[in-house]
Order: C-alpha cells, then structure tokens, then sequence
C-alpha cells in the first residue's frame, strides 16, 4: 500500500515524445547541439543560442524556426579564455546544475565558461544530462589553503576564500579536520569553526588518538594555494599509492549556507551504492544525477536518478587488482551525486556540513564491514522473519485473511508470517481495529499462533486528528505530551493521509519514544501482533506541505533544489520549514523512517521483551541496525522482477540485510508465470514476502496451477531446507557487518567480468541463485567464476572458469549452485519454522579442487534478545578433508533444543567409498558414482557434541 501511480501516464507519454523528437534531432536534422524542452502548449522546441525547431504537429516533423546552419554556426562561439579550454569534454564540472535552462548570459554571470556540445537530454526529473554546455574555467575563485596543525587524531587545516561565490551566504572561513580514526577508516570534516550547523544525529564511533598506522594517506595543497586534497592508499608492495579521492581540478569546493559542493576524480568506474536509486548494480557514469530526498515514490522504470524512498550516501568502488573502498558523507539534507565519465564525482547537497569517511577495505566485504562498524551492524532477526510472509491490501475481514492463509496450508506451501495493509484499522487510524467491519483480528492472531505462525500488520505515521465522540488516545496523548511536529509558527502541522488530515509524532524528540511505546503496548494488549510494517514514513503527505501550504521561507524555498520530483522540496511530503525537536525538517526530513524505525524498535522490546521485527519503506543510514526495508511499491513486471536484485545487494551494502521486493508485484495484475519465476527468486530474497494492491487479482502462490503451487513449494522448501545456513549469514552480518546476499564480485573481486554482474548473486559465499529474469524462458547464460560449482539439486559438478555456460533452467525451479569449499548447514523443512525447528539438522558438504570444505552453524532460540553478547547460543565449525567431515564445537550455550544430525551428503567425492563410519561405528551410505556424491544416513548425532564422519 502507499503511492499511487498518478502521473505515470503522463511521464510514458512524455518519454514517447521525447524519444521521438530526440530521434527525428539525432536522424533528420544536421548534427547541431540542441536541448529539448516541453513548453507549455506541450509541443517540443529546441532552446538555445542557435536555430530553434519546433514539432509541428500536422506533420509531425520538426521545422526549424529562424537561423540557418551557418548562422548557428557562427554565433556558436567557443571561449577563447584559455582557463576555459578543456581538452576532453569529460572533465567539464557543471556550474550551472539548476533544473532551469542555462543560457550563455546566466552562465557567464557565474564567471563560469559556456560552450555547446552534443546533444543533450532532458530526464523526467528535469536534469538535463550529457557535457555541461556551462562549465567551471580552471582558476575559478575559491577557498585557499591555510595553516595546518597537527591534532591528537591527525591534523585540521584552515580554508578561506576572499570573494564570494553565485550562491548567498558563503561561509569564508572553514576547518577541515583529518582523523586517523582505524588503520582502515579515515574521517575529514569541513565545517564552519565560529558558527554551529546541523549536523546528522547519528551515533558514530568516537576516537580521540590517531591510528597509529594508517593504509592511507591525506595530502592537502600548500598554505597560499588554491585549496585542494587527495587521499590515497599506501601500498604494502612497491609501487605508486593509488589515488582514491582527489579534488584538483574538479569542481571547486563549495561551502554557502544551503548549496555544499565537493568533486572529486575517481580512481575507476566501477561504482556501486549511493542509494536509494532504480538501476542497475554498477552505476553508469555516463553523465548521470541521482538525486536524494525520501519521497513516496513508485519506483519506475524510465529514470534511475529520481529520488526514492531511502537516503544512502555512500558509495563502494572497485579499484584495479580487485582492491575496494568505500565512501560515506554523513549528511542528510537534500543532495545530489553528479556522476561524469571522467570518471568524476560531485556531492551537492543543500545543508549541514561534510563530515566524510573513507574505508580502505581493500576487500569489498571488509568495506561494508568497516562502514557498518560507524552506522551498526545489522540487527538479528528473529528466526520466524527468515520464513516465508504473505500480504495483501484488500484483505477486507478477518475471513478473507485467513481464507488466503487456509488455502497456503491446503496447498502445502510453506507460510511463517500472515500480515494485513491498512484493512484491519477503524476508519485507516493508527492502533485501532475495525472489529464490526474487519472482524475480530486479535482472535484471528491467537489462531495463527496456535499454527505456529506470526502476523505483522502495518502501522503509518499520520495520526487522525478528527474531533469524534469517541476518545482516540493515539491524538489525545500525542497533543498533551506535545510530540507532533510543528509548522514554522510553532503550531501542530497537518498533513493527509489515508486517515483524512493527521498530524505526525516527531520522532526527533525523545518524548515521542514513550509515546510510541505507550500506543504500541495498548495495542499489543488488544492484539498480539509479532512485528510492524511502518509505511509512508518518507514523510508521505497527500497535501504539498501542509493543509494550508508552507510559508515559502528560505527552507521551503531555498536558492538551490536537487532535482526532486515534483520540482519542490514540499511535493508529496511536509513542509521543510516545519520545526522538529532535533531540528528544522529542511535537515532531519530524510531521518523520519529512520528515527521511527528507531522508537519503533524500542516500542516492540519493551512490549514484546523479544528481539523486534520492522520494516520500513524509507530509510537512511542505520537503518540496518533496528530494522529492515522492502523495495516499495513495484509493479508486476520482469524488468521490476530483475531490478529487485541490485535494490537487494545495494541495500546489503548499506548495511540493510533483512531486505526484499514484493514479490509478483505490488502495482498491476501479475501474471501467472512471472509470479511462478517471481516466487522461485524471492524464495531467495533474505525478506521474502508477496504482496499486492488493492483491486488487483489476488496473487498468494495458492491462487495458481498445480505447476505453479508446485514449483513455489520447491523453491520455499529449498529456503526453509536452507535456513540454518541463512540464520548463521544473519548472525555473521550482526556480529561482523558482512553481508548476507552479495553481488558475485564481493566473493570473485579479482574477476573483473563480475563487476557488471547482477542478475545472479550469492547467500554469504557459498550459494549462487542464478534466477530466470525473462518471460518464456527456460534457459540462462550463467556466468561461473573460476573454481568448483555443484548444482544444488543434484551435485553435478560445473567446472566454472570465468565464462558463461548454457545451461537449462526449467519451469518447476530455480537454479542454485553450491561453490566447492563449502558446508552448508541445513534442515528439514517444514510448513513453519515453528516446526521445522523441531527437524533434524542436515550438512551439505561440497568439496573444493583439493577436496576439503568448511562451513559453521549459528544456532540459539531464534528469538531473544542478545543471545550473542550473553552467550545464549550455540557455535560448531565444520570441516571436510581427505577422507572426512568433523565438527568442532565452539560454544554450546543453548541447550534449550536438542540439535541432532540425521544426513549428510557430499559433492564432489571423486572416490567410491567402500565403508562410512560415524564416530567410529559404521553407517549406511549411498553413493552416486556418475555425479560422484555420497549420501550418509546418521544414526542421529548430538551436533553439540564433536562427531566425526569417514570413509575408506
Ligand atoms: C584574494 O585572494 C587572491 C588569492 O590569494 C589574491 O590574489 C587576491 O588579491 C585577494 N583579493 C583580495 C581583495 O584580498
Ligand atoms: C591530483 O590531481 C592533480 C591534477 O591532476 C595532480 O596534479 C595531483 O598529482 C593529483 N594528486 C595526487 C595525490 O596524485
Ligand atoms: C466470518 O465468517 C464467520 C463464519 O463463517 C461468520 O459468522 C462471520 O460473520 C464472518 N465475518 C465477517 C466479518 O465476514
Ligand atoms: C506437482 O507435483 C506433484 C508431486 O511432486 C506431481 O505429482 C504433479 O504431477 C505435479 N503437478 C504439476 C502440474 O506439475
Ligand atoms: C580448499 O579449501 C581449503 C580449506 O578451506 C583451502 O585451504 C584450499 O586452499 C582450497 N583449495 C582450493 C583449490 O580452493
């Protein structure tokens, strides 16, 4: 539930138009630059100095307006100005980055160099794209470089400028302070010495001693210069450093009060992160804006760069020889990354101050865990959240729910969570339940515990602000603790949302933590809920600021706006100069799904003592710690089947591993055979549940053929077989930062034909899902990095070798490879987790080239809180050589369930074995000489104790 899809149409019809019109400019007409822009009569024309054309509509041709060729030609004027000439048109930083159109006389007015190029285009956010036309001229004015001195944590430098810059209010004197925070982690901060700006609550690593060895270096212009600054990383072998960051020659720092621009060279394009965007996985930096500023927004498939829901700035980039590192800059005001092919980079954001990291990795795992140890770790989940969860909006009662929930169970299809939209509530308010009309939803969840299921329903932040007869405490206690954010004049703003006009707790303020704790715990009184699904926190409002505006101050309005959909920072959201506790929402706006994500957290320990389950729709930075995230409101289509993959290893990388799409499809009717190839990937999505919109075809996996209930029940039976081995990535992700799925270079960084790669990825090391993406087939070039893979249904070995292979991929499943070296711990699986807890375990050992493997198992009750800091839990590495498979127990300290072994099997066994013990007693044994794998069947094995496995 959320956005709805109002101006897609006009958005395809603009596509079309500006497709064709850039066609018949690329085509028909002499290559002369032109842009195209929509003018108000809808038609397109050519605005510029140079010949206008115009779409005439009778003939749907373009015809030119005034000036010929050769006039345009010759009013085409170069700058002779040698600070403007640029040999390569790649190095032109724009200084004209408004959504309104540059002109020369505008660009020239900045001090800046104009000079027309290729043809350029338009995006639907209103960026025009390609070489800029308005360009920074190589001694542009700008901060110098000042005194340095050396501090307990590195060295600060004072930056000054003497004139001011196109933007108001430059800061004329800055500090920029280097931190050796870790031998891997390096902090700069440029700030503003003499006066406080907001900077971002976030509760990062405190360091008061440099490192005493660093892998990096920081090398700032000399005092007197034009300032400047790179980092590069020192190098163990001999040779250069390799430079990572470095601002010489690239857009001039910028540091006014609301525009902050720093640009840098890039080492390499192979550029990943900055979120939260729709695209694919290595970003193309052909020219590219993404610009930032959490909104309720369908993400579509026509322009990658419009902002989303989330807010995710940092980036990890592959360097040659398969080194990494990473970048972040804590700060959440509106921005903007510019992407050029240089490659360059260029942050514009609208606030705050740059306070940056770097992380030297060089591993792309060690980087994510290196930026994880600054935002946290990703929480651990509870272990029922790795099941299988089902919703829908329109589950109009109570019946209807569990009807879909005994049709699951009818056709076998393993289901741990039911969950309910916006249909349980009284009149769409927050923390009430519609009983005469829904029907009882606190009987309805007592039911699905006795099954051993979970619900989860959906709470938003709008709280109904209606005067009624009846007492709604959810307003009445929010407006006598004063929690509600306030509009510029200090009273109660109101928004709209599904309730009607609502007013928005501010979860900026520490007050609102009781409050929502307090309305979470009344709740949980009436219905036993086991999680929440916090929605339309980007903040969504259906009003454009608040029921009656903004006031149009400098917040709402500032000197520069990102390109935002909508045109304004108020579109669909409420207004900037709204105060919140902590700050200005014109700051704090992109922290609202974060800071409840937060409360919430507490909310749900406090009433629940176990560890919490939430997902939230908008995020930031941190995110990961208290919650998760779905990809929001998608549509039934492959291509938004196949960009759920990138939203999912983005998000990993960001620290979010609890993190899937709706499956077939929330927006549009699915159909049944994207749904079947849809449930067969999100089987493999660490949060997989299908859900879908109101009025749409209901599309739970139990609606379809036999075929397709069939091949959903094999791909959720694979997961649930694989959830030990799921559960352990959740823990090595809570304890060590690493990420749960992985895009293939994370595991083959060496491998460069991996960095493209991302309709394939990897569960931890060991598993590559390689799911159909296309309509009509059923078969897939896959791409397997050079070592052993083992097809997981059969122990066929693949001898990757860094090539694509041909292989079938049939309707009823998905293909999955178990990389040679591994031991995955696995389970019977079950209907619920509830039981297949109560299975046996499994071990899949798949041997390597020198036939050895090792894997471990993270086990504990699955739902308290801390079991790892309080030693509550249970750790056993296993290991695979020669001629056996033992386990070592690491730490036993939950013996709350018994833990025992029934099977192991073995891929990759080159030998027949004439005889299998098991701790020295003899077992019965299979063994499949055509694809070489043996089966041991365990006389039931105590895994809390060491075992081993042989054979001869
Ligand atoms: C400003 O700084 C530049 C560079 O140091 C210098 O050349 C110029 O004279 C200064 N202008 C003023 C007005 O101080
Ligand atoms: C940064 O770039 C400038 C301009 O290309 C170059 O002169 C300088 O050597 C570079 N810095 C480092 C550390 O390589
Ligand atoms: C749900 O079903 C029960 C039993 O079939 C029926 O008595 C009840 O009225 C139904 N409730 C709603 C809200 O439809
Ligand atoms: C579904 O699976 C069952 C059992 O594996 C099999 O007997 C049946 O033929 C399958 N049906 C279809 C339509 O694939
Ligand atoms: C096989 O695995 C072992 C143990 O993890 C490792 O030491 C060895 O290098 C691996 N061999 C190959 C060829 O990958």
């Amino acid at each position: 539930m959320g956005s709805k899809n109002v101006v897609l149409t006009s958005f395809v019809l603009f596509l079309t138009l500006v497709t064709l019109a850039l066609i018949y400019s690329l085509y028909a007409v002499p290559r002369v630059q032109i842009i195209i822009i929509q003018t108000q009569d809808g038609a397109f024309k050519e605005q510029n100095d140079g010949i206008r054309y115009q779409l005439n509509e009778k003939t749907g041709k373009q015809e030119e307006l005034k000036a010929t060729k050769e006039e345009y030609e010759k009013k085409k004027t170069v700058q002779s100005k040698s600070q403007c000439a640029v040999v390569n048109d790649d190095h032109k930083f724009d200084c004209y980055p408004e959504t309104s159109i540059a002109t020369k006389e505008k660009c020239e007015a900045r001090g800046c160099c104009w000079q027309v190029v290729q043809t350029q285009t338009k995006g639907l956010n209103g960026k025009v794209t390609g070489v800029p036309f308005c360009y920074y001229p190589k001694d542009f004015p700008g901060y110098r470089t000042g005194l340095k001195a050396t501090t307990p944590t590195g060295f600060t430098v004072a930056l000054s400028r003497n004139t001011t810059g196109f933007y108001p209010d430059d800061v004329m004197n800055l500090v920029m302070d280097v931190k050796y925070e870790t031998e891997y982690r390096l902090r700069i901060r440029i700030y503003d010495p003499k006066n406080a700006r907001y900077e971002v609550p976030l509760d990062t690593p405190k360091v008061t001693k440099a490192a005493p060895i660093q892998r990096y270096s920081v090398i700032v212009s000399n005092t007197g210069d034009a300032f400047n600054f790179a980092v590069t990383r020192k190098m163990l072998e001999p040779g250069p450093p390799v430079v990572l960051f470095n601002t010489s020659g690239a857009a001039p720092l910028i540091f006014a009060d609301q525009f902050i621009q720093l640009s840098t060279f890039l080492p390499t394009k192979s550029l990943y992160g900055l979120g939260e965007h729709r695209g694919s996985l290595l970003h193309s930096m052909d020219w590219r804006r993404l610009t930032t500023w959490n909104r309720d927004q369908a993400p579509h498939d026509a322009d990658t760069g419009t902002n989303l829901y989330g807010h995710h700035p940092f980036y990890l980039m592959m360097e040659d020889a398969g080194r990494s590192h990473g970048f972040f800059l804590l700060n959440s005001n509106a921005k903007e990354t510019a992407l050029q092919p240089d490659p360059a980079l260029t942050w514009r954001t609208i606030g705050g101050v740059l306070d940056l990291y770097m992380f030297m990795g060089p591993s792309p795992s060690e980087v994510v865990q290196q930026y994880t140890e600054v935002i946290g770790r990703s929480f651990m989940p509870p272990y029922w959240s790795l099941g299988f969860h089902l919703c829908k909006f329109g589950y109009h009662s109570v019946n209807e729910t569990m009807a879909v929930v005994k049709r699951m169970q009818e056709a076998k299809i393993p289901q741990d969570t039911q969950w309910n939209d916006i249909d349980y509530m009284d009149e769409f308010k927050d923390f009430t339940t519609g009983k005469s009309k829904f029907g009882d939803q606190a009987g309805m969840v007592n039911t699905l515990h006795s099954m051993g299921m979970h619900y989860v329903m959906i709470v938003d932040p709008g709280i109904g602000n209606k005067k009624s007869s009846s007492p709604y405490p959810p307003y009445d206690v929010g407006t006598k603790m004063d929690i509600w954010i306030k509009d510029s004049k200090g009273v109660p703003l109101v928004g709209r949302v599904w309730p009607g006009d609502v007013v928005f707790p501010d979860f900026t303020n520490p007050k609102a933590y009781d409050y929502w704790t307090q309305m979470t715990k009344a709740f949980h009184d009436q219905v036993q809920f086991d999680g929440m699904w916090i929605d339309m926190n980007e903040l969504s409002n259906f009003y454009d600021g608040s029921s009656t505006g903004c006031p149009g101050n400098k917040y709402d309005n500032p000197p520069y706006v990102p390109a935002v959909l909508g045109g304004h920072l108020n579109s669909r959201t409420i207004c900037s100069s709204a105060q919140q506790n902590f700050s200005l929402t014109y700051n704090v706006h992109d922290l609202y799904g974060f800071t409840e994500t937060m409360a919430t957290y507490q909310a749900l320990k406090t009433t629940r003592a176990k560890r919490p389950f939430i997902i939230s729709r908008s995020t930031f930075a941190g995110q990961g710690h208290y919650g998760g995230h779905w990809s929001g409101d998608n549509f039934a289509r492959y291509e938004d089947m196949a960009l759920s993959i990138p939203e999912m290893l983005n998000m990993n990388m960001f620290g979010i591993s609890m993190i899937g799409a709706d499956i077939c499809g929330f927006h549009d009717d699915t159909t049944e055979q994207l749904c079947q190839r849809w449930q067969q990937l999100g089987a493999f999505y660490p949060f997989s549940r299908n859900h879908n919109d109101l009025g749409k075809k209901p599309q739970d996996p139990a609606v379809f053929s036999d075929a397709m209930k069939n091949s959903t029940r094999t791909a959720l039976s694979v997961r649930y077989s694989l959830l030990p081995y799921l559960y352990t990535l959740f823990h090595k992700s809570n304890a060590m930062g690493e990420t749960v799925a992985r895009p293939l270079f994370f595991e083959f960084p060496e491998d460069t034909n991996t960095y493209i790669i991302d309709d394939q990825f990897l569960w931890g090391s060991a598993l590559m899902i390689t799911p159909v993406l296309t309509k009509d087939t059923t078969a897939l070039n896959t791409y397997f990095p050079a070592c052993a893979w083992y097809d997981f249904y059969t122990g066929l070995k693949i001898t990757g070798s860094g090539s694509r292979i041909k292989v079938n991929a049939p309707m009823s499943q998905i293909n999955l490879y178990v990389r040679g070296g591994n031991i995955l711990p696995m389970v019977e699986p079950a209907m619920t987790t509830t039981e297949s807890r109560k299975n046996n375990f499994r071990l899949l050992v798949a041997l390597n080239e020198t036939g050895q493997a090792n894997g471990g198992l993270f086990w504990d009750d699955g739902e308290t809180i801390g079991t790892h800091d309080s030693g509550v839990f249970n750790m056993i590495m296993f290991s695979a050589g020669k001629n056996f498979v033992s386990s070592e127990v690491m730490k036993a300290g939950y013996t709350g369930e018994k833990m025992t072994l029934d099977k192991l099997t073995v891929y990759g066994m080159l030998v027949t074995p004439k005889s299998v013990t098991v701790n020295g007693k003899g077992a019965q044994f299979q063994y499949n000489s055509p694809v070489k794998t043996l089966t041991v069947s365990i006389p039931l094995v105590d895994l809390l104790k060491p075992f081993s496995v042989k054979w001869m």
